[in-house]
């Protein structure tokens, strides 16, 4: 099979996604790094995308450049990912797709609702793939979660309940940092903080376990940090579609908390439960059953948990992998074979949805707010 043509716009040098996407994109062979315009710094991205192997002619300035240079090459990039800062997505991922490329658009996907409604549309009108990456869905033992539920071997779910707290930025001394201060400067991160940053990976893991969207939330936010405009902490219950009671805690001051994104499903006739720092494994209980451990890797698995386990079982297979399961399933999907679970703009923009309903529920003592985008009502 030949490689498909890949190009990055942001995930320079010393950037935090970055490393990741690359390892991700590049892990199977599906993709060779053609393209990118790497850093906001003119130079600095030539320079690292040529000391990457980009060609020199194809290591660009900036987003406007590479978009011309591509455009008209028969060989132009199958695929561009946008991994800049928030505030940029939108322009980028709508200049793409209208010239008629296939876009992974970090997220959030935009900055409004109005402006992720546009995204579908384009999307739509444009015939090409617009995924989102929220990468921790292609985890094996997501995969085999959704699975469960939708075989029924949990029964009708009634409970989700989720977090993704950390402590990194629980250091009042900190605030002021400048990599830390702008996700809490609604200038720069928008309407929302914490929440928008690690809250709506969340939200999104409930609805793709569950199989089912948000219906309506009631949220509480809280700055604990006084300087901080944006929140810094929330909780967050919902309601799902199909009835699924859904509560949700995202923190970035849980000082203690390393990486700690969890969820766990209750069904009428069993659990399941799973954490990030121990992403290989899956622990379901049945109803008035032993508690087990569900393995990646291992013989039995819904086919595809087996399909995206890549090495053999109880090696440890961490998030680049997961993200590099992101870019096998677009690459099947712009070879004609798409594949059920790919994170796509209707997810981004169901996420914008949400976050402007939990702001706005927030400001009004927690009252509840319809979280659908209205286009989807
Ligand atoms: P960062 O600040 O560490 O790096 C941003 C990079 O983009 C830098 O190399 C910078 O030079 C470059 N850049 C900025 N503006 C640019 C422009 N106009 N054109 C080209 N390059 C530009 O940011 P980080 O943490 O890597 O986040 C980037 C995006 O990835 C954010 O939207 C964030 O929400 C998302 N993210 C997603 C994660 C996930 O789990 N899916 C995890 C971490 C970040």
């Amino acid at each position: 099979m030949t490689k498909l043509k890949w190009g990055m716009i942001g995930g320079g040098e010393g950037s935090q996604i970055g490393p990741a996407h690359r390892l991700g994109a590049q892990a199977d062979g599906r993709f060779e790094f053609a393209a990118g315009a790497l850093d906001h710094r003119a130079e600095e991205g030539r320079a690292y995308g040529q000391r990457l192997g980009i060609a020199a002619d194809r290591a660009y300035g900036d987003w406007t450049e590479m978009l011309a240079g591509e455009r008209n090459r028969t060989d132009r990039v199958d695929l561009v990912t946008v991994a800049t800062p928030n505030a940029t997505h939108f322009e980028i991922t709508k200049a793409f797709l209208e010239a008629g490329f296939n876009v992974l658009c970090e997220k959030p996907m935009t900055m409004d609702v109005e402006q992720g409604e546009e995204i579908v549309r384009i999307a739509k009108a444009s015939g090409k793939i617009c995924a989102v990456n929220y990468c921790y869905s292609a985890y094996p033992m997501i995969r085999q979660a959704r699975a469960m539920v939708r075989a029924g071997e949990i029964g009708k779910i009634r409970l989700v309940v989720t977090n993704f707290s950390h402590g990194h930025h629980g250091d009042a001394g900190d605030a002021n940092n400048p990599r830390v201060r702008w996700r809490y400067d609604p200038a720069m991160a928008g309407v929302s903080g914490q929440f928008a940053d690690c809250g709506i990976h969340a939200l999104h893991m409930a609805g793709f376990i569950c199989d089912d969207t948000v219906e309506k939330l009631s949220a509480d936010f809280a700055s604990t940090i006084p300087s901080r405009v944006l929140e810094d902490d929330a909780m967050v219950n919902f309601r799902m579609t199909g009835g699924t009671v859904g509560r949700l805690w995202t923190s970035s001051v849980a000082i203690g908390r390393q990486h700690g994104f969890d969820i766990q499903v209750f069904g009428e006739t069993g659990g399941l439960r799973w954490a990030s720092e121990q992403p290989n494994q899956l622990i379901y209980t049945p109803v008035g059953g032993r508690t087990q451990i569900i393995e990646k890797g291992e013989g039995g698995l819904h086919p595809d948990a087996q399909r995206l386990s890549r090495v053999s079982i109880a090696h440890p297979e961490g998030f680049p992998l997961a993200v590099a399961n992101i870019y096998c399933d677009l690459a099947d999907a712009i070879n004609g074979e798409a594949r059920d679970g790919l994170p796509l703009a209707p997810d981004g923009l169901r996420s914008m949805a949400a976050v402007y309903a939990a702001v706005e529920s927030a400001k009004a003592d927690g009252v509840w707010v319809d979280a659908r985008p209205p286009m989807f009502r």
